[in-house]
């Protein structure tokens, strides 16, 4: 009667820890939105860093970015002086931060409204 009871809490808690372990890399993987202001936005792809450039969690997390979206006090500014996406958006190990073709690659375009007809 004891054991049965304890091999049902055993096997629950095994269910329970397996169930969390496979929510927890699902949550990494979504894209986090930076909304742009005077620029377009910018989407950061878990993705596309992970599965296509083969990233490991490592390489980002905690060194470069807490595991929460706008959660880093990441600024342009700092970026421009190398920080955050800059220490891989170098122009070396990934197209560079600065020069002025490349913003777009990672914002949006923001389209002009369309000037009225005269
Ligand atoms: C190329 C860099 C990079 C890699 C690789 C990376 N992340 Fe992230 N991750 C980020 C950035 C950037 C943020 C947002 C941080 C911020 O806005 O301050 C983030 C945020 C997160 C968040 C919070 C999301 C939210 O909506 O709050 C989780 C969870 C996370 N990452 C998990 C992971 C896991 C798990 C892996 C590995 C499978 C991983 N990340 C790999 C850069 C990366
Ligand atoms: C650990 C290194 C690393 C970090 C940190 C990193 N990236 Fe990247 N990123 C790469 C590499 C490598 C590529 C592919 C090489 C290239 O396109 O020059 C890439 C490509 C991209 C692309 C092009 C995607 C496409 O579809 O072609 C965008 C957009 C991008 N990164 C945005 C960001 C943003 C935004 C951040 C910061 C929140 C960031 N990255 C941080 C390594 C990194
Ligand atoms: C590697 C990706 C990347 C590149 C390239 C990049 N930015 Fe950004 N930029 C970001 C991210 C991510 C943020 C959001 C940070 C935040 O939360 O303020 C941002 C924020 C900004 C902001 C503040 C928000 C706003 O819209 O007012 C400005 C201004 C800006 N970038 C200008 C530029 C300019 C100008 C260039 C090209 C010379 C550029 N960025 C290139 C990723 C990039």
């Amino acid at each position: 009667m004891k054991h049965s009871k304890l091999a049902a809490i055993v096997v629950a808690v095994a269910f329970l820890t397996l169930a969390l372990v496979s929510v927890i890399p699902a949550a990494g993987p979504k894209d986090v939105v930076y909304p742009g202001k005077t620029l377009g936005d910018v989407v950061f792809k878990h993705a596309f860093h992970s599965t296509e450039k083969k990233l490991s969690c490592k390489d980002c997390h905690p060194g470069i970015f807490k595991m929460k979206a706008n959660g880093s006090g990441m600024t342009m500014e700092a970026m421009n002086k190398g920080e955050f996406c800059a220490k891989c958006h170098d122009g070396t190990k990934a197209f560079g931060v600065l020069p002025q073709e490349n913003c777009a690659k990672c914002h949006a375009a923001k389209c002009e409204p369309t000037p009225a007809p005269q």
